[in-house]
């Protein structure tokens, strides 16, 4: 989808639609009130009849615009403008590219009136994503698809803005939706197309394209690295695991940016087996390694000056003879013994493998992601991506990074009494713990494997998977965290 910047009068650009956001306040700021007067007041008028205040969320179209250039006009509300955040725009004007891209061969223009305190790149920035990902929806099975792509979005800069930072923004902002719009396609294609063989294959040609080294760990040589536990969850399966290892920019001089994902290719919950309703979503288990493939690509194109690596577990959860079982006692990577009492708490045992390799290949600071608890959607709801660290000064850096991109995400605790309760009597640890402050013993289980590196684990299972449309967003994988792990990225020092 073309993206590009046009430094005209807004009134002068040729295009189906313009797409204007307004903040809500008493007079027209300047690029509006030029508007109006190509349009006779139009604009004025309607704020007076009350028919547009520039709430948040609020949309007008108007399709008669003979004074301008542009076909249509669509106003998108951005309520009050010392207010204007990241996620408020960004909901505003994927909103109206989900409106815009219903038809075929559309052309957009988009200004921001109001940007509020957010400088002219940083908005660039979120239009792109919020343009790129609102046009994609979940159309790969449908046979009339419901959005299309927009032949060309252009980003109308202010008179006198800095035209180069927009250009910049823009540029960064359409390859993060690609990013995200990636990580959003494997998680919502199915378990029969999406196996752990199937990712790591997408992946090692993925990373061909943009410049990421890759390597490819099968059973075998996951046995030889001694990761029983996540072998152990994948023994039900007919489909064999694989561990994928991506690495960005290893010819550079210090500290390493290690990131891990779950990849639960699916979660039957295996012999202590989900409900049918429990099980319907369970595609989505592996949106951890989605995530973090999908940041991955980011960082390589926009070819980040840091180093990163990332370590991606995909097993499949599934229920047959082969099956590990209640009563297992598993020797992780680490040496850790692990008593499996529940086969449907899956992705800390995957994930304590996968950690403890990451950690002993060098990690200067951890991030790990992962669809891992119930509990912590309970906790915090449905939009809201739980944090957990052994660091405090590097959990604050991961959710500053999150703020600034937009992405709601709240820190639980890791209290020691914790410990207590994932205590084993025949083993070292057991993989639950028991009915309450489920979000915090599964951070705790995983704490084990990091040994003294600072790490954050992000519990995505709320965010990760929508379960209905709403005006900005399409039902299904959303794509979520893969723009603050670009953030923490960009501003990766090991420090
Ligand atoms: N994949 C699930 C967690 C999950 C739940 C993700 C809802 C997305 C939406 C995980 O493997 C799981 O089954 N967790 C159990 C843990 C319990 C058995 C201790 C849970 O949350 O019920
Ligand atoms: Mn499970
Ligand atoms: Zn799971």
């Amino acid at each position: 989808m073309e993206m590009k910047t046009d430094s005209r009068p807004w009134g002068d650009v040729e295009t189906d639609w313009l797409v204007v956001g307004v903040a809500e306040r008493d007079r027209l700021s300047e690029g509006v009130a030029d508007l109006d007067e190509r349009l006779g007041g139009q604009l004025a008028r309607l704020r007076e009849a009350g028919d547009f205040a520039g709430k948040p969320a609020e949309q007008l179209a108007v399709h008669d615009v003979p004074g301008i250039a542009a076909s249509r006009l669509l106003l998108v509300g951005l309520g009050n403008q010392d207010e204007l955040t990241v996620a408020r725009l960004r909901k505003a004007m994927q909103a109206a590219a989900r409106k815009v891209s219903a038809k075929k061969d559309i052309s957009v223009a988009v200004a921001v009136a109001d940007a509020g305190l957010l400088t002219a790149a940083d908005s660039a920035r979120v239009v792109a994503i919020a343009f790129g990902v609102g046009c994609v929806g979940q159309d790969s099975y449908r046979a009339e698809p419901q959005h299309f792509l927009l032949k060309r979005v252009t980003l109308l800069t202010h008179s006198g803005g800095d035209e180069s930072a927009v250009t910049e923004g823009v540029h960064r902002g359409k390859i993060i939706a690609g990013a995200i719009n990636l990580t959003r396609e494997l998680v919502n294609r199915p378990a029969a197309e999406i196996y752990p063989e199937s990712f790591a294959a997408r992946a090692e040609s993925l990373a061909n394209k943009c410049g990421l080294a890759c390597e490819v760990l099968d059973a075998e040589r996951l046995k030889t690295e001694k990761m029983e536990a996540l072998l152990a969850v994948a023994a039900g399966s007919d489909r064999p695991p694989r561990v994928v290892v991506l690495q960005h920019g290893g010819e550079t001089d210090g500290p390493t940016l290690v990131l891990v994902g779950k990849g639960v290719t699916f979660d039957s919950g295996g012999l202590s087996i989900k409900t049918s309703e429990g099980m319907t979503t369970m595609k989505c288990d592996m949106a951890g390694a989605a995530t973090v493939l999908g940041a991955m690509t980011a960082i390589a194109r926009l070819k980040l000056p840091v180093k990163v690596r990332a370590y991606m577990g995909l097993v499949e959860n599934m229920v047959s003879g082969s099956s590990y079982k209640l009563g297992d006692v598993l020797t992780a990577h680490n040496g850790t013994t692990i008593e499996v009492l529940n086969t449907d708490a899956e992705g800390r045992l995957v994930l304590a493998d996968v950690l403890s390799y990451a950690v002993d290949q060098g990690a200067d600071k951890l991030i790990d992601l992962a669809t891992l608890t119930g509990a912590c959607v309970v906790a915090l709801g449905e939009e809201v991506t739980g944090a957990f660290t052994n660091d405090d000064g590097w959990c604050a850096r991961v959710l500053a990074a999150a703020e600034t991109c937009g992405e709601d995400a709240w820190q639980l605790p890791m209290l020691d009494l914790y410990d207590e309760l994932i205590k084993s009597d025949v083993a070292d640890i057991k993989n639950i713990g028991g009915r309450w402050g489920g979000a915090s013993t599964a951070a705790k289980f995983l704490e084990r494997f990091v040994g003294e590196t600072p790490w954050v684990h992000l519990d995505i299972a709320g965010p990760s998977f929508a379960s209905t449309n709403q005006a900005h967003r399409e039902g299904g994988a959303t794509g979520c965290m893969v723009a603050t792990l670009v953030e923490v990225a960009e501003h990766f020092s090991g420090k």
